[in-house]
């Protein structure tokens, strides 16, 4: 590539190598200008070890799937950019906290997306397609509320920032709690007391810290904390009037803590 210049020099790069149990691997990679930590993985994987294992997709910042542990830390790596992560010429890749490790640098998201199912994250509706289009208030407190959290790409970034996620393998994590409370605000959806039941449990929104990672690292800038205390406010109020009580996820939470799921306090 005609970017690459001697002057620049090399990176050098640990990366993770192998499964749960493996071990860092060095590499020497030439800087580039502009270049991102994605070029980084990309070039070992081309140039260096066709073995690497590592993930992506649009390498714009809306796939969501290459998220990455760089330099301790969760970040996208497809805007972020080697120059403001380097210490001394070095970086260290590694696979994103909080999840199992596949191989190298690929996490398995399914216990991630399980939660978001848990969550309810998904939109309930009533109507059909003969149904007039429903009119939203774009300026409606609950629009704004939903709004705030709706352009989370499923990254990962903010599940693998959070320490409560490593204390408590069953709490549902922030992606998951900020999805669920987008939907509470969509005045189209029907799930309700459901989703509610379902985000109110042992692991839902009051298992929350509200130390803040999340909303520090999370490269939308979405604040899954601040979607959290709404949740927390609304489920509050919901089990005082009893609403919660017999619903079906609060079953499936009883299924679970007597299935003997494990867990750690903090
Ligand atoms: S604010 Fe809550 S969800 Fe976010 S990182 Fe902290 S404990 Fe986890
Ligand atoms: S809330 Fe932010 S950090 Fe978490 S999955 Fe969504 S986009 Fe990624
Ligand atoms: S490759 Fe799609 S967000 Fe980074």
């Amino acid at each position: 590539m005609s970017d690459q210049h001697p002057s620049l020099g090399v990176l050098q790069v640990s990366v993770w190598r192998g499964g749960a149990h493996g071990e860092f691997q060095q590499f020497e990679v030439p800087r580039r200008d502009s270049q991102t930590v994605l070029d980084v993985a990309t070039h070992i994987q081309r140039h260096l070890d066709p073995t690497l294992s590592y993930r992506y997709a649009c390498r714009v910042g809306m796939c969501g799937s290459c998220a990455m542990t760089v330099n301790g830390v969760a970040r996208w790596t497809c805007r972020t950019h080697v120059a403001r992560v380097a210490r001394a010429g070095r970086i260290e890749l590694a696979p994103l906290a909080n999840l199992p490790v596949v191989k190298d640098l690929v996490t398995d998201m399914a216990p991630f997306f399980d939660k978001w199912q848990r969550a309810q994250g998904r939109y309930a509706g009533a109507t059909g397609r003969h149904d007039p289009v429903a009119r939203v208030d774009p300026a409606s407190p609950a629009r704004r509320a939903a709004d705030a959290g709706i352009e989370c790409i499923g990254c990962g970034v903010c599940y693998a920032s959070c320490d409560v996620v490593s204390w408590k393998p069953q709490f549902l994590g922030p992606a998951a709690l900020n999805r669920a409370w987008t939907l509470v605000n969509d005045e189209r959806d029907t799930a309700g007391a459901r989703r509610l039941a379902a985000v109110a449990g042992d692991a839902g929104c009051h298992a929350c810290h509200t130390q803040g990672s999340c909303t520090v690292r999370c490269p939308k800038g979405i604040a899954p904390t601040a979607a959290i205390a709404g949740l927390k406010r609304v489920t509050a109020r919901a089990a005082l009037r009893g609403e919660l009580d017999g619903t079906e996820d609060t079953v499936q939470d009883r299924a679970g803590r007597d299935a003997g799921v494990s867990e750690v306090l903090p």
